[in-house]
């Protein structure tokens, strides 16, 4: 059966592109999306891609793929990334493996963002690689699979 991926995308995600371009790039999530959706191609897989600013769309986003025959969930939490128990309970529930992403170096920036109520559940976690990021957390994703 073909390896089946889920992709998150936290609050305000939707901006990039426009969105404080010399933190987060020029690169916009539809093309994002569009070059993971290639990747996976490639590789004969299935890509599904959520994006949502709302804590319990991802939540409820996360506790379906569950049934769905989703194997691995490569999730960009945003902000929720450091405040979410809700989000880290959902991951924890589907027990899904899964690989944490962040376009920026969330280490070099405010403390606040150092924090992660997902990061020690994760397989792994890509911070400061901007869109390679998300690149290296698909193919992982589907080596791993
Ligand atoms: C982010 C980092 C978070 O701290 C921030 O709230 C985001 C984006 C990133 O991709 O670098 O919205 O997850």
């Amino acid at each position: 059966m073909a390896q089946s991926l889920l992709v998150l995308h936290g609050p305000n995600l939707n901006l990039l592109g426009h969105r404080e371009p010399d933190t987060y790039g020029h690169t916009t999530l539809e093309e994002i999306d569009a070059m993971l959706a290639e990747l996976v191609a490639v590789r004969g897989a299935k890509l599904a891609t959520f994006p949502s600013n709302h804590e319990g769309a991802l939540v409820d986003r996360g506790q379906a793929a569950r049934g769905d025959g989703t194997d691995f969930i490569v999730v960009n939490p945003a902000a929720f990334t450091h405040t979410s128990v809700a989000l880290r309970d959902a991951l924890a529930a589907v027990a899904l493996p899964f690989v944490e992403v962040h376009l920026s170096n969330v280490h070099r920036r405010e403390e606040f963002r150092h924090r992660s109520y997902l990061a020690d559940l994760a397989v792994g976690v890509v911070c400061g690689l901007g869109v390679a990021g998300y690149r290296s957390a698909v193919s992982f994703a589907l080596d791993y699979c």
